[in-house]
């Protein structure tokens, strides 16, 4: 059966994610929404960049990447490094953490990595990252993303 791509996204859109920026030295950032804890032992993660990014082809090139998870506070952080801005980084006090990636200031945590493995996803890649440092840096919501629009976790 032939997949309507405006259900694809619709159906897909139902499933609720929290959201990353993705960032790599130089600096180059995007955000992202695929990401997902893989294993433990070894420590790995992955996420699904879109094979024609430019920040995915910069962050690649570099080897490493720094995921930044993103408070409910940090809307226009997500609309920034999901638009064709010319400085994404503007006005943000970064720091770094091993790999040299950027780590962003404000957000809940970062996950540090080295590019492990980049496998096939279709018109994505599957981005596997061997984490080489982590922390968690605030205490705020997470920004959930769902049905295309913001929305914030509430204890049940
Ligand atoms: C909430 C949210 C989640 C996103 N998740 C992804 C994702 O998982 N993979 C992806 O390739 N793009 C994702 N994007 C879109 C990219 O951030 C966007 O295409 C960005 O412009 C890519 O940077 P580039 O055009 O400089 O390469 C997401 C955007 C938003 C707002």
């Amino acid at each position: 059966m032939a997949i309507d791509s405006g259900e694809f996204r619709r159906v897909l859109g139902h499933f609720p994610t929290g959201v990353m920026v993705v960032t790599g030295a130089g600096p180059v950032g995007m955000a992202i929404g695929s990401f997902a804890s893989v294993s433990l032992d070894p420590p790995l993660v992955l996420f699904c960049p879109g094979k024609g990014s430019g920040a995915w082809q910069a962050i690649q090139a570099t080897g490493s990447f720094c995921a930044n998870i993103l408070g409910e506070h940090q809307q226009d952080v997500c609309a920034t490094f999901a638009s064709p801005v010319d400085d994404r980084f503007a006005g943000i006090d970064w720091s770094t953490d091993v790999t040299g990636s950027p780590v962003l200031p404000g957000c809940l945590g970062h996950i540090d990595c080295d590019i492990e493995a980049v496998l096939d996803g279709g018109d994505h890649d599957i981005v596997v990252g061997r984490v080489r440092s982590l922390s968690v840096n605030g205490d705020d919501r997470p920004l959930l993303f769902f049905k295309g629009g913001y929305g914030r976790y509430e204890e049940i």
